[in-house]
């Protein structure tokens, strides 16, 4: 049984997973912003199995309750041993290009606030000397692209960031995943025609349980993703700036 916090907890990756851990009997403690979706998703996890669930209130860019809310979940957990960052937005890439302020917004909602979660959390891991940190990252954050380079831009900052701060907490024993999905059929890509690339977020969810339960530093999911940005990463600038991505 492992004491776990789901962050974004009712994003579609992150209640797949949930699942995954209710029925694995875990105690869980959930933070999300909607308070009605978040009750209803407690009382299934715990007809699931959840040997305990629990949850709170949480605007991400409220960063002056991230310290409370953070002590609420360990405190209710009486520990910590596995956290999952999952909150995110897919900002309008055409809206960000004409409006500051959109742009701004994107970073903090995809990055900062992370970045902020993660600076808190990394000290309780860091000093309890044992333990999972998980977040989910993009393959948008691989390669700048014209279709959605501001989102694009928060999650390579939230990669870089987190392949940071898996060197730094390599030595106390915790492991740092960063989850690197590509289309998942989610409320966030509601408007996206979907193709033979697209995974389901069962799916999703199913590799982020198998990566925490085998200690990976870093997955792409499904995935086929791996080859596929691989090979996107390995165009010369030159051709690649050309390309209507
Ligand atoms: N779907 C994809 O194709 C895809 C691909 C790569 C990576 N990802 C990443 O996967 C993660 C989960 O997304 P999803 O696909 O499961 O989409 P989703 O179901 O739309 O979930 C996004 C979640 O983020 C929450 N959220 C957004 N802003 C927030 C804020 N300021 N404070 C608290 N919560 C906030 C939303 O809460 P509300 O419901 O209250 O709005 C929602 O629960 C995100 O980080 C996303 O960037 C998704």
């Amino acid at each position: 049984m492992k004491k776990v916090l789901i962050i974004g907890a009712t994003s579609a990756i992150a209640e797949a997973t949930a699942r995954g851990f209710a029925s694995r009997g875990d105690h869980l403690f959930l933070l999300a912003r909607n308070a009605e979706r978040l009750d209803s998703l407690l009382k299934d996890l715990r007809v699931r199995g959840a040997g305990n669930a629990q949850g709170a209130v949480f605007d991400a860019n409220a960063l002056h309750d991230h310290e409370r809310l953070l002590s609420e979940a360990m405190d209710t957990l009486s520990g910590l041993d596995m956290v999952l960052i999952a909150h995110g937005t897919l900002g309008d890439q055409k809206a960000c290009e004409s409006s500051v302020e959109s742009t701004l917004q994107e970073l903090q909602t995809n990055a900062l606030s992370v970045i902020a979660l993660l600076t808190r959390l990394a000290n309780h891991f860091e000093r309890q000397g044992h333990g999972s940190i998980a977040v989910i990252s993009s393959v948008a954050g691989d390669r700048g692209r014209q279709s959605n380079y501001v989102y694009g831009t928060a999650k390579g900052a939230l990669s870089l960031f987190l392949q940071g701060l898996r060197n730094r907490l390599n030595r106390s024993g915790v492991q740092v995943l960063t989850i690197k999905p590509g289309f998942v059929d989610t409320p966030m890509t509601a408007a996206f025609p979907k193709g033979p690339l697209w995974a389901s977020p069962e799916k999703v969810a199913g590799d982020i349980l198998s990566a925490l339960d085998k200690r990976r530093d870093v997955i792409y999911t499904p995935g086929f993703w791996q080859l596929i940005m691989l090979i996107i990463r390995s165009v010369p600038e030159a051709i690649f700036k050309r390309l209507s991505l």
